[in-house]
């Protein structure tokens, strides 16, 4: 997790003194995280970030702002997942949104297994902005029973991606803490878990059947994607918020065009498509399907 609260952030603003995150670094700042990330940061932000990069530049043996926008200047690609985990909140949980789960459960997995049982096609998913890796596995974990619910034999994969390399370490390593796995059932932790004995006490690790069914890569959204889809359905939830209107646009296009016919696409909570896109009808919470 990247989330520094405000009181940490001072706490470590003053053991480095009084270092503060000037305007043209502020400005530097906030231009290259729009042009690599995507990300808006509004003036509000800039004691938050201020905050969060000061642990970064103590990793890094720096003295100033001004020092970590030189590296950020001479290597872009290099910091750049390294920025983003500082910048936006890796913040997620197992069945979050449980309604898009219940959708999957009782209506798409049932109709798309059927579908594909009959033509030899191929189900695929893409969570797209997975942090730590929480969603993913939980989608897994609905698939995999689908697939031995129907005794389906269909080749069925999740696909995984996040911009930031440390969510990503997270998400391979499939090890939670058990106090993070409130929102799974009982008999889902007795099915899909191990549990971690001696230093993992406290622990407990995905079941290698739902890690064979989730392929991890680091992706950035903004960037070429080398998949060509089709995708049955897209969970890109909790992930453009901090995106402004025109990255949403284009985001959203290219979702459509890696999407089945038919295909849902899933945003979260506090996330709409409203006056963004031609492609998707809304057809359920922040559930979309793309237009045939
Ligand atoms: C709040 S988490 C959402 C996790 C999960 N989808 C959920 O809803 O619980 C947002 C994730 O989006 C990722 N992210 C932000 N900008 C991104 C970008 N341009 N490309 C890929 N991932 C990005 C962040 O690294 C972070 O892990």
């Amino acid at each position: 997790m990247t989330t520094a609260t405000l009181a940490e952030s001072h706490s470590i603003a003053s053991s480095l003194g009084s270092l503060a995150l000037g305007d043209n670094e502020f400005e530097f700042l906030r231009d290259f995280v729009y042009q690599y990330c995507g990300i808006v940061l509004g003036e509000q932000k800039r004691q938050l970030v201020q905050g969060r990069l000061l642990r970064r530049l103590r990793a890094l043996g720096l003295k100033d702002f001004a020092g970590y926008c030189e590296i950020l200047r001479r290597d872009p690609q290099g910091e750049l997942g390294e920025l983003a985990s500082v910048i936006s909140t890796n913040v997620t949980s197992f069945f979050r949104e449980m309604h898009h789960y219940d959708l999957l459960v009782d209506e798409l997995l049932p109709r798309w297994l059927e579908q594909k049982k009959k033509d030899g096609g191929r189900l695929r998913i893409w969570s797209a902005g997975c942090s730590t890796g929480e969603e993913p596995y939980a989608l897994a974990m609905v698939l995999a029973e689908a697939l031995e619910r129907t005794g389906s034999k269909v080749d069925a994969r999740i696909l995984a991606t996040d911009l930031s390399p440390q969510a990503l370490e997270q998400a391979r390593a499939a090890t939670y803490a058990l106090e993070r796995m409130g929102g799974i059932s009982e008999a889902r932790r007795q099915r899909w878990f191990l549990r971690g004995e001696g230093a993992y006490e406290g622990y407990a690790q995905v079941h290698p059947r739902l890690r064979e069914l989730v392929t991890i890569q680091p992706l950035n959204l903004l960037h070429d994607w080398p998949m060509r889809g089709p995708f049955d359905a897209i969970f890109c939830r909790n992930v453009v918020i901090y995106f402004d209107k025109p990255t949403k646009q284009r985001l959203f296009d290219r979702y459509a065009g890696l999407l089945e016919q038919g295909g849902y696409l899933f945003l979260g909570h506090s996330e709409s498509m409203y006056g963004l896109s031609d492609s998707f009808d809304l057809v359920g919470r922040t559930v979309y399907r793309k237009r045939a």
